[in-house]
């Protein structure tokens, strides 16, 4: 087999790479700035990046507007050049269906023979490299509107692990699973344990949905992508992710790094220069 990781340089990707490669996988890594040039929004890329590929690992950019139809016409050139085995990277919000990542995870339902859907919570990553970092290392806060919610936070690693079990199964899946951490943890929670992994005094400061989407535009976001994710965290707060699933453990055989743990390893990202 071989298998093309889209997104390969992003949060999963950069740690699904090494396993295919220490596995002995043939692979390519491919991304716009990956080993392998790709490009969603170019088609002219696509030829090269399928060739020879008998899996693919498919991961909606962020940053290009409705990605999803695009995804779809990937999907239906990878078919016609031999791919039968796909595995998305969705998110736990999403199911199949009309919208967003359930749009493909519809339609491998429908096409594909072969398929599995991630469909992960929230990443621990968000905290060290992601929206929240900057507040953390240089104010010692997380600003949300979570609430008192609670999140089964879940490192991209452990996705990454899942997303190579799912690549190498010995037969079919052809379902989703929804991948969690184990520990069902409030804002105010991560803030207490990265007092801890820092030696600082983090605190969670709540904030309104409206002060949420404004920090978005404040990192550069369009108006309408902010309030549409600060509503997703508004979702937080009313218990949509107050989960924890065995999904991690089904697929990889591993228990879910604790939220601790990560803290722990990633100590170096909210150290002040
Ligand atoms: N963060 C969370 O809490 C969370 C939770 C659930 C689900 N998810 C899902 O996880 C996925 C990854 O999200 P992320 O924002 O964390 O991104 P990421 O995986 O860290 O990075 C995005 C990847 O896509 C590549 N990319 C971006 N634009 C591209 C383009 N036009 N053509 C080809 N490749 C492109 C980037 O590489 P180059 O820049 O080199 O092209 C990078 O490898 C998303 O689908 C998101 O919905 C995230």
């Amino acid at each position: 087999m071989t298998v093309l990781v889209t997104g390969a340089t992003g949060k999963t990707g950069r740690s699904l790479v090494p396993l295919l490669q220490q596995n002995g996988i043939p692979h390519r890594a491919a991304s716009r700035s990956g080993a392998a040039p790709f490009d969603w929004t170019d088609p002219a890329t696509w030829d090269a990046a399928l060739e020879g590929v008998t899996a693919i690992y498919l991961i909606a950019p962020g940053n290009v507007p409705d990605p999803y139809a695009r995804m779809i016409a990937f999907c239906e050139r990878a078919q016609a050049k031999g791919v039968t085995r796909f595995v998305l990277l969705s998110m736990s919000s999403l199911p199949a269906g009309p919208w967003g990542h359930g749009l493909v995870h519809q339609w491998l339902i429908d096409h594909a023979v072969d398929w599995a859907v991630l469909r992960p919570t929230a990443f621990m990553q968000n905290f060290s490299e992601g929206p929240f970092l900057a507040s953390i290392r240089d104010e010692n806060t997380i600003y949300s509107n979570t609430g008192n919610g609670r999140v089964a936070f879940i490192d991209a690693a452990d996705i990454a692990a899942c997303a190579y079990a799912a690549l190498t199964a010995p037969a079919p899946l052809n379902r989703d699973f929804t991948l969690t951490g184990s520990e069902r943890l409030s804002y105010d929670d991560v803030a207490a344990t990265l007092t801890r992994a820092t030696g600082r005094t983090i605190t969670h400061t709540h904030i309104s949905t409206e002060a949420m989407a404004a920090r978005f535009v404040q990192r550069g976001l369009p108006e309408l992508t902010a309030q549409f994710l600060a509503a997703g965290y508004a979702t937080i707060a009313t218990g949509a992710e107050d989960r924890s699933t065995a999904d991690v453990q089904t697929l990889t055989g591993q228990a879910p790094t604790t939220f601790a743990a990560f803290a722990t390893a990633h100590a170096g990202a909210w150290r002040r220069a």
